[in-house]
């Protein structure tokens, strides 16, 4: 996880970073009935929310120009995927984190103790340089047996799946919600993780921050493969970068790390939807990747 996971982490970063770049390069048509019924706000349910959503995002999007030099829309770590370790981790890591502008913690991580040791001390690095922090998968394991990790860290992004938000909610609610209303229980669970952002990822996508909820139900792939989570959480990375780095001119008032799980879940669902219409029951993570640039384009582009 060291050295190696640190550098491949940048490398990786830096490949979703050049994914979106190269899609800002293309344009398309605008995207619109597709759309029309692909978000909704947690109150008020109209075309014109969902549609204003929507134009947020677009405006955190850094314009591409000539002028720009490699590294500048963004470096991103991710911390996973390595079954490396040593006693230098944290070291190693935060000689990379002056330099990096969100860290994805959890894809491919593993369990290991002394590997989870390490990345506590990731978490508290990263918190004090006040680094935006992804958490997926095992990393979201840890933090279910942690949770003062995290709480109250309103730079930080959870993107649990199903079994991961039961386990979470089970470590930090004390009176369990009515599941069914997947809406209140992404709101409860933020607030008691004292409003960090949290993105349920299901049939469609919840997300709060402790006060307002939106949802994600654009189409995507009815094919499950292994691997999407972390098309979602590179992306994520991404933008919650550039949401913040855009300002509250550009975001209007709303919270650029909601914005930015919107603009990351709408993005993961049109790569599954357009890989899924190519390669159906076959569809795997790759040809997903492969989509990002004509994905991005009809999203974000008009
Ligand atoms: C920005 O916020 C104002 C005030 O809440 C609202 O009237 C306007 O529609 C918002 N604009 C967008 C693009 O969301
Ligand atoms: C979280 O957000 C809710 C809703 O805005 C607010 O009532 C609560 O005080 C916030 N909690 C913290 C710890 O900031």
């Amino acid at each position: 996880m060291a050295t190696r996971a640190g550098a491949a982490a940048v490398v990786a970063g830096a490949a979703v970073v050049a994914l979106l770049s190269a899609a800002l390069a293309l344009y398309g048509p605008p995207l619109d009935a597709v759309l029309r019924r692909a978000f909704s706000l947690h109150k008020p349910h109209s075309i014109t929310d969902m549609e204003n959503t929507l134009q947020l995002v677009r405006n955190i999007i850094p314009p591409l120009t000539t002028k720009k030099h490699k590294g500048q829309d963004g470096r991103i770590g991710i911390v996973g995927g390595c079954q490396d370790d040593s006693p230098s981790a944290v070291r190693d890591v935060e000689t990379w984190l002056p330099r990096l502008h969100a860290l994805v913690v959890g894809p491919g991580l593993g369990r290991d103790n002394v590997l989870l040791e390490n990345v506590k001390g990731i978490l508290e690095a990263s918190k004090a340089r006040d680094v935006p922090i992804i958490i997926d998968a095992d990393g979201l394991w840890l933090i279910a047996q942690h949770p003062a990790l995290i709480h109250g860290y309103r730079k930080a992004v959870l993107t649990p799946n199903h079994g991961e938000f039961t386990r979470l909610s089970d470590a930090v609610l004390r009176d369990l919600v009515d599941g069914s209303d997947h809406r209140e229980a992404v709101r409860r669970l933020s607030q008691a993780l004292g409003n960090v952002t949290v993105v349920r990822k299901g049939e469609r996508d919840v997300m709060s921050d402790g006060e307002h909820v939106l949802e994600c139900a654009h189409e995507g792939s009815s094919r499950r493969c292994g691997g999407q989570g972390d098309l979602l959480s590179g992306a994520l990375g991404v933008l919650v970068h550039w949401a913040l780095h855009a300002g509250p001119e550009k975001t209007n008032g709303s919270s650029p790390l909601l914005l930015a799980a919107l603009g990351a879940c709408s993005l993961t669902r049109q790569c599954g939807h357009q890989a899924f219409q190519k390669h159906g029951r076959s569809t795997t993570t790759t040809d997903m990747i492969a989509e990002v640039g004509p994905a991005f384009r009809r999203l974000f582009e008009t």
